[in-house]
């Protein structure tokens, strides 16, 4: 019979973390992310806002799987459907349909009708990535362009039609080529922008350089001869995710969309990582008053439990005669315990009073990580919308970037060894950022005040070492 963590001794454990740790060294391809920490870890259990490692150390999460476990852990209203769906109908081709799967895109339609006021169609798929996927075939179907725009500091996934609109070149520069890589423009980043402290500006700004894209014909943009765009969609986050959290001005989106509208540019909303509620509303660019032609999702939709994505898009881009049977497929794509588990996230989301809880929760947060940067000159900027909330890192003058002290507080968040009123514990981080020097916060929606308490504490002893550590 196997042996279980729980039954082996402090030494005994270490030597299986050991063995497990060389097995994956040998073993797995170091292509993914794990290989960014300088220890990676390995966990065996998981509960609410909390992680557990081998040894049973637990370690508080603020970042939640990159905002994928929005209800926190294991929870277990969402467990329950899942496991109500393994016992009756766990698995079906996609080819047929379930009664799970067209409840839930009725919903989804439904939430996006309250908040936005357009009707549309629902088309799942399983990772963010592959959704980005059928969004650009929606987009280039319609248009008939295989160009977008995107925003520099954005990410839209890996795989190789994502990636050429994201603007990072690391993630393009080994692979070649494939498909047509957006045009990147500026994103308003208000701490970093020349306009810093007066949004109107900045705003302004970003705004008059997007119309000179359009002015004459050699910006390489339009065409005013046939009064046509080379660029068939412009793809955005409300809130930039890996670009750091960055949040733009209130008004922003709502003219940019202005302007892609009369230049028939499609403009598709990315909710993949700040949708289902991390900023409070259920869809992030419900905060900036924009009526997106199509919106992708994935991430928190099952609450990281069976993979699950997809898009909506307004009727006239997606009804059957535009996007008949066929167009896309994919073998897991509306896989019912997905779409279980969707139905139960949506319907704890919808609930009455969630929206003003995480905008309270968040608020709350905020107003601690204030008074943290008030002790830590280090930190350039607090920021936040919802739980979506950043800290920007920075050197001892408060603006240079700082990777370095952003990294060391990943690493010593990682090593578990955080001491407060006698409890031993690690932080779980994410950086982000154009910079890599943004503490990105996405804590489970579920938080507790108490657990703000201590991850305020944590994130201060955090800091204290990290900079010690590099004196
Ligand atoms: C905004 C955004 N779009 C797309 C993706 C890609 O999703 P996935 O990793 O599921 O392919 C991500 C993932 O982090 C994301 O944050």
């Amino acid at each position: 019979m196997e042996t279980t963590f729980s039954e082996l001794t402090a030494a005994a454990l270490s030597d299986e973390e050991s063995r497990l740790l060389e097995k994956e060294a040998r073993y797995c391809s170091y292509g993914d992310t794990v290989h960014y920490a300088e220890k990676p870890k390995i966990f065996q259990r998981c509960r609410g806002s909390y992680l557990y490692d081998l040894h049973g150390r637990e370690y508080l999460d603020l970042q939640m799987w990159y905002s994928a476990v929005n209800l926190g852990y294991a929870n277990a209203a969402v467990a329950n459907a899942l496991r109500e769906q393994l016992d009756t109908l766990p698995q079906l081709a996609c080819q047929y349909l379930h009664r799970e799967k067209i409840e839930l895109a009725a919903m989804i339609c439904e939430s996006i009708q309250r908040g936005f006021g357009m009707k549309g169609r629902v088309q799942f798929n399983v990772g963010g990535s592959q959704a980005i996927e059928d969004a650009l075939k929606l987009a280039r179907k319609h248009t008939g362009r295989s160009r977008m725009l995107a925003f520099q500091g954005g990410y839209h996934g890996r795989t190789l039609g994502a990636s050429a609109i994201t603007s990072s070149f690391r993630y393009r520069e080994a692979f070649g080529e494939f498909a047509d890589r957006a045009e990147f423009i500026p994103y308003p980043y208000p701490f970093r922008s020349p306009y810093k402290g007066d949004a109107q500006r900045m705003e302004d700004h970003h705004i008059a350089e997007f119309e000179r894209m359009f002015e004459h014909e050699y910006t390489g943009a339009w065409n005013p001869k046939t009064a046509r765009s080379e660029f068939g969609a412009l793809f955005a986050e409300a809130v930039q995710g890996t670009g750091g959290y960055v949040i733009p001005p209130k008004n922003y989106f709502r003219r940019l969309a202005a302007v892609c509208k009369a230049h028939g540019i499609l403009f598709v909303d990315d909710e993949i990582q700040m949708g289902f509620r991390r900023t409070g509303k259920m869809w992030a660019m419900e905060h900036f008053d924009v009526q997106p032609d199509i919106i992708v999702f994935g991430k928190a939709l099952t609450n990281g439990l069976n993979p699950l994505s997809g898009i909506w898009a307004r009727e006239e881009l997606i009804s059957p005669a535009v996007f008949g049977p066929g167009s896309t497929h994919s073998t897991f794509s509306s896989n019912s315990l997905g779409t279980a588990t969707g139905l139960a996230v949506m319907k704890i989301l919808e609930g009455a009073g969630y929206e003003a809880g995480v905008m309270r929760k968040g608020a709350d947060f905020l107003a601690r990580l204030k008074t943290l940067k008030a002790g830590h000159p280090e930190i350039g900027e607090v920021d936040g919308l919802g739980l979506a909330l950043r800290m920007e890192m920075c050197e001892a003058d408060g603006f240079t970037p700082s990777r370095r002290l952003a990294d060391r507080m990943f690493q010593v968040g990682l090593e578990g060894d955080l001491a407060i009123g006698g409890r031993r514990l690690g932080l779980i981080l994410d950086i982000g950022g154009y910079y890599k020097n943004v503490i990105t916060l996405a804590p489970s929606l579920e938080i507790t005040p108490a657990e703000i308490d201590l991850a305020i504490l944590a994130l201060d002893q955090v800091i204290a070492r990290a900079k010690a550590s590099l004196r």
